[in-house]
C-alpha cells in the first residue's frame, strides 16, 4: 500500500500532489499544438446541437456540485448561456424545466452516485441532451450519457476528493472555450490567451504545493476550535464552499462557508473571540468589498487567514496571516485558490489525529439514494 502512496503517508496527500498531471492529462490533446483552440470531438456534440443549448442544468453531488458552482461561472462568462446548479437528490423532486434545448451536466468522479444517475435518467425522459464530465470510463453515468468528457485524474482513493475536483473545473473550461469558439461569444485572442494561462496552471500548483509546509500552523490553530468560517465573494465564494466541505469531512470541525456580503444578515453574529476565519481574495474586482467584510469579522474579535493572488498588497493588511498563490485569470483562480484549502484541511485532520483517507461515516461512492 506505502508504494501505492509514492512515499507520501496518505492518499489524500498523494492525490493533492498528483494534481499537476492530472491538469495535463486533462488538457492533454484538447488543446489544439497551435494553442488557440479547444478540440473537443471526442464528446461529440455537433456545432448544430451546441447552437441548439438555450439553458444548462448542472447537476451533482458533494464536490462535484463545487465544481458545477464554478462551471456555471465558467459557462454564463464564456458563452453567456444561462446555467443552474443542483444538487441531484433535489433535483429531480423540483421539477426542472427541461425541455429538448435543455443541455444537462452531470458530474461525477465515480459515475456511479445514485442520486446523480437517478436525475441523468429524469433528464434524459423529459428529452434534454446529457453531457457527463466523469473520471470513470464505461462507469453507468458515462454509458448512459449522450456526450461525455473524462477527466484524467486517475483513480481517487481517498474519500475526500482533491484531484477529482481540479480535474473537473479543467473540464468546465474546456468545455466553456468550445462552446465560447462555436457560438463566436469570445474573440480569438481572447480565447488563445485563456489557454495560454491554462497551460501555465500545472507549474503554479507546483509553485503552491512547494509551500505547503506553511499551511502547517494555521491548520494547527485552526484544528484547536470547534466552529470555523469561510467567507468569499463570486468564484471565492464557490471554492469556499468546497474548502468548507474538505474541511469538515476529515477534521470534523463544524465550519460554513458564507459570501461574504451576506455575513451581515445572520452569521455575524456567530462571530466572537478568536473564532478562524478564512478570507479568500483572489477576486480582484470584489477585493475591496471583500476587505469591508474582513474588517467587520475582526472588529468581533475574529483570527483571520486570507489567500491573495501574487501581486496584492491590500488582503494582507486586513489579516492575520497570508497565503499567496501565482497569479491567473481571474475566471481561473479557482484551479489554485482551492489548493491551500485542501492542505489546511489535510492537516487540520492529521493535528486532531483523524483517519485522513477514510472519515468516519463517508464513503467514496454512494449508491444508495
Ligand atoms: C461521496 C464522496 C464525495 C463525492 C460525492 C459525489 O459523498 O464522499 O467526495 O463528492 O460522493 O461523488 P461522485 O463520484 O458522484 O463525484
Amino acid at each position: 500500500m506505502t508504494a501505492e502512496k509514492a512515499g507520501f503517508d496518505h492518499f489524500m496527500m498523494k492525490e493533492i500532489h498528483d494534481q499537476p498531471k492530472a491538469y495535463r492529462d486533462t488538457m492533454g490533446a484538447r488543446l489544439d499544438p497551435s494553442g488557440s483552440k479547444v478540440v473537443l470531438d471526442e464528446m461529440n456534440m455537433s456545432e448544430e446541437q451546441i447552437r441548439a443549448i438555450r439553458n444548462v442544468h448542472i447537476i451533482a453531488c458533494g464536490t462535484a456540485y463545487h465544481a458545477g458552482l464554478v462551471g456555471k461561472s465558467i459557462i454564463e462568462k464564456l458563452a453567456r448561456i444561462p446555467v443552474e446548479v443542483d444538487v441531484a437528490s433535489e433535483y429531480r423532486y423540483r421539477e426542472p424545466i427541461i425541455n429538448k434545448d435543455t443541455l444537462v451536466i452531470v458530474v461525477s468522479q465515480s459515475g456511479e452516485t445514485a442520486d446523480t444517475l437517478a436525475a441523468l435518467r429524469e433528464a434524459k425522459r423529459n428529452g434534454a441532451a446529457v453531457l457527463a464530465i466523469t473520471n470513470v470510463v464505461g462507469s453507468s453515468v458515462a454509458r448512459e450519457a449522450d456526450h461525455v468528457i473524462v477527466t484524467w485524474a486517475g483513480p481517487e482513493i481517498a474519500v475526500a476528493s482533491t484531484k477529482a475536483y481540479t480535474s473537473q473545473l479543467i473540464a468546465f473550461y474546456l468545455f466553456g472555450l468550445q462552446l465560447a469558439q462555436t457560438l463566436g461569444t469570445q474573440d480569438a485572442g481572447f480565447i488563445a490567451n485563456v489557454i495560454a494561462e491554462m497551460k501555465l496552471l500545472p507549474e503554479k500548483v507546483e509553485q503552491i504545493l512547494a509551500q505547503a509546509d506553511s499551511i502547517k500552523g494555521w491548520a494547527e490553530q485552526v484544528a484547536a476550535h470547534d466552529n470555523l468560517f469561510f467567507i468569499g465573494r463570486g468564484l471565492d465564494y464557490a471554492v469556499a464552499l468546497e474548502g468548507s466541505l474538505k474541511l469538515k469531512e476529515i477534521s470534523y470541525i463544524h465550519s460554513e462557508a458564507y459570501a461574504a456580503g451576506e455575513l451581515k444578515h445572520g452569521t455575524l453574529a456567530l462571530i466572537e473571540d478568536d473564532v478562524p476565519v478564512i478570507a479568500l481574495g483572489t477576486q480582484e474586482d470584489l477585493l475591496e468589498k471583500t476587505i469591508s467584510n474582513i474588517k467587520e469579522v475582526k472588529a468581533r474579535g475574529a483570527h483571520v487567514f486570507g489567500v491573495q493572488s501574487e501581486g496584492q498588497t491590500e488582503l494582507a493588511k486586513a489579516v492575520d496571516g497570508v497565503f499567496t498563490i501565482p497569479r491567473t485569470l481571474t475566471l481561473l483562480t479557482p484551479a489554485l485558490s482551492v489548493i491551500p484549502l485542501q492542505l489546511l484541511s489535510y492537516y487540520a485532520s492529521l493535528a486532531r489525529g483523524n483517519d485522513v483517507d477514510k472519515p468516519r461515516n463517508l464513503a467514496k461512492s454512494v449508491t444508495v439514494e
